[in-house]
């Protein structure tokens, strides 16, 4: 197939989508396929058809490690004024003319359904979940709000819009409401660092959401052609699976499968199922959950294009699982194409 791998984009997780693509664009082509990796921010200004990007774009292994520093998105806007204008006239042309698109993108615009709507409506076809599954699980207090409805546990949680102020008790978990790989995600134990905590989430996102926390082990599972993978259990070496923990190869412990109580493994791949339907997600996506001491399985929250870094989750439980990167990557343009 001819196939874009679709990165970067103007998203605080550009960095973590592009280590993702390199390595998915690398396998595809392994895998037999023309590929090319495009960046959703600066587009390429040698092609404007898959046939002439294949033909003028570099095609050697691709290779991306995630910077340590979070983007600053301000900074990537001084480079182009108008951050999605590549979209209309470079990246749609060139995606037409491709059997298949695969999503490499994390965060904000890619993940959150628009991009996918707009590809519907240009007969696009794409790797994932489409638009409305994209929107609902980018969104996590309606994530939270649906699963509650469903009967599925997750945290309580307070919803704080605009100059709201906390009214939770500590300890707790403060997030922006759509936002990905912790980026502005704070556990805090005291009233005033709680404060400053929503100050710093909101400038990820206007509404924010603040979680009980919940003492236990944190797992996530992910979802496959209906099916459930392996339980992965992650344990950060220091502090709580932030965005350095995530990403620096070495700093986080994960066991797939997990040692932990069969029946509390098989509750959890269960949930990660009705999460997959609640959510209205398709194909694929890595659900996250933690158990508290007493046993309790609270779902977080879903990720309908979870990483495919060297570090990320979701391939170690295709691998658990018996799928190599490769393996992944292909079943993954399959399903989309078919
Ligand atoms: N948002 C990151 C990429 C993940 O869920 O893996
Ligand atoms: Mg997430």
């Amino acid at each position: 197939m001819n196939i874009v791998v679709l990165a970067g984009g103007y998203s605080h997780e550009r960095e973590v989508s592009l280590s993702s693509g390199s390595l998915i664009a690398n396998a595809l082509m392994e895998n037999g396929h023309q590929v090319i990796m495009l960046d959703l921010y600066f587009g390429t200004s040698e092609a404007a058809t898959f046939e002439e990007a294949y033909e003028k774009l570099n095609k050697d292994k691709y290779e991306y490690k995630v910077r340590k520093q979070i983007p600053d998105l301000d900074a990537l806007k001084a480079q182009k004024e108008k951050p999605n204008e590549m979209i209309g006239e470079n990246i749609i042309p060139i995606c037409q003319s491709a059997d298949l698109v695969f999503l490499s993108l994390h965060g904000e615009l890619g993940e959150n359904g628009q991009l996918q709507a707009v590809f519907d409506l240009y007969d696009i076809t794409y790797t994932g979940t489409g638009y409305l599954g994209s929107a609902i699980a980018m969104n996590k207090i309606l994530s939270k709000e649906i699963m509650s409805a469903q009967g599925i546990l997750t945290p309580e949680w307070e919803v704080l819009e605009q100059s709201d102020e906390p009214t939770s008790a500590v300890p707790c978990v403060v997030k922006p409401n759509a936002s990905g790989s912790s980026i502005g995600v704070y556990i805090v134990d005291n009233q005033e660092d709680l404060k400053q905590a929503v100050k710093e989430a909101k400038k990820y996102s206007p509404s924010v959401l603040i979680e009980e926390k919940i003492s236990g082990r944190e797992f996530s599972v992910g979802v496959l052609e209906g099916k459930a993978l392996p339980v992965i259990e992650i344990i950060p070496k220091t502090g709580f699976y932030d965005y350095e923990n995530k990403y620096q190869e070495g700093a986080t412990i994960e066991i797939c499968p997990a040692e932990v109580d069969p029946v509390i493994a098989e509750k959890m791949q269960e949930t990660a199922l009705e999460v997959f339907k609640a959510l209205r997600l398709e194909y694929y996506s890595r659900i996250d959950f933690m158990v508290s001491d007493d046993g309790g399985v609270y779902c977080i929250e879903a990720n309908t294009l979870p990483g495919m870094t060297p570090t990320s989750l979701f391939p170690q439980e295709a691998a658990a699982s018996g799928m190599s990167y490769n393996e992944l990557c292909n079943k993954l343009a399959e399903i989309a194409a078919s």
